[in-house]
């Protein structure tokens, strides 16, 4: 019989009401790291430092490139974003800066995540936070421009839902833009061809799938003694192997992967398209935009 870390290597760790518990906790550890206001692996890209076309600074800078390579697919001056899965919003908070956006708006299904961006980011005129489960949005249909998604989707255990409702908020031709890792026990690009279908049967059209796995473990490489550092510093003996694994250090099981092509690190565009009705004949199931529903908090 295999030990159980090989076991817990080929399931979805952080996943459904584990993912919820996993960042309700991780809230409430490092609700006064003010400091720390990302959670994500990262991107880098080596010429374009050396060729100084990144002026982003500060200690979670690559963190923060992930999210400038995301939001920067989409023109998104004077619109109105949504970031959904915003965790402890430094994402909507950079986006926010850095690409004029009329209205952010983060929302998050751990409690302790919007009340940590409430105290921290809420200041920012223009830029709120709302608890809400990324497959019921408490929003109205077209309310947005972009949706944007950073490394969040793998926990949702309705992704189809998901991506329903991230097209019910999009105005028609409003983009999608995501970034997340494939699963374990399946090849990338079999995964990454799923993906792709699934968007398109949720009214996604115009689909561009980026494989950057390569800059992720560039990222991840250039942050690997700083995410060291903080877990011993921030996280309680016994839990820090599992926060390596969380945080992608280099002996993770899930840095490795990467490293040996088990699972690929993408960034998908996806353009909203009209939703036209079926013929009658056709069942609707799946094709009628979900209704909104009441906020979590
Ligand atoms: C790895 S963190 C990424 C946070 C942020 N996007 C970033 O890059 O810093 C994943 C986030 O997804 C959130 N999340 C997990 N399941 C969710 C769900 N069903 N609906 C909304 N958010 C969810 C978690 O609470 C967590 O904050």
């Amino acid at each position: 019989m295999r030990p159980a870390y090989y076991r817990l290597r080929e399931r979805q760790v952080f996943h459904g009401a584990r993912a919820k518990a996993l960042y309700e906790l991780i809230g409430w550890l490092c609700r006064n790291d003010t400091d720390l206001v990302f959670m994500n692996y990262g991107y880098a890209d080596p010429a374009a430092e050396a060729a100084g076309e990144t002026t982003l600074a500060g200690a979670e800078r690559y963190s923060a490139w992930l999210y400038h390579a995301v939001a920067g697919r989409a023109q998104l001056m004077g619109q109105r974003v949504l970031d959904i899965g915003s965790g402890r919003g430094g994402g909507a908070a950079h986006i926010h800066r850095h690409f004029g956006p009329r209205e952010t708006v983060g929302c998050d299904v751990a409690g302790q995540a919007i009340a940590f961006c409430r105290r921290v980011h809420g200041a920012i005129p223009g830029l709120r936070f709302v608890q809400a489960d990324a497959a019921a949005l408490p929003f109205g249909n077209a309310e947005f421009d972009a949706v944007t998604n950073v490394e969040s989707a793998h926990c949702y255990r309705d992704q189809p839902g998901f991506f329903r409702q991230a097209h019910r908020v999009l105005r028609p031709g409003g983009k999608l833009l995501l970034a997340d890792f494939t699963p374990p026990r399946r090849h990338p690009a079999e995964a990454l061809g799923t993906l792709a279908l699934t968007l398109a049967g949720a009214g996604f059209g115009d689909i561009r799938i980026e494989d950057v796995t390569s800059r992720v473990l560039h990222g991840l490489d250039a942050d690997d003694a700083r995410r060291r550092r903080e877990i011993d510093a921030r996280f309680p003996i016994g839990t820090r192997r599992l926060a390596r694994l969380w945080a992608g250090t280099r002996e993770s099981w899930i840095y490795r992967d990467f490293a040996e092509g088990r699972r690929a690190y993408f960034i998908v565009e996806a353009v909203a398209q009209p939703l036209r009705p079926l013929p009658s004949s056709l069942s609707p199931e799946g094709r009628v935009p979900p209704e909104p529903v009441a906020a979590i908090a």
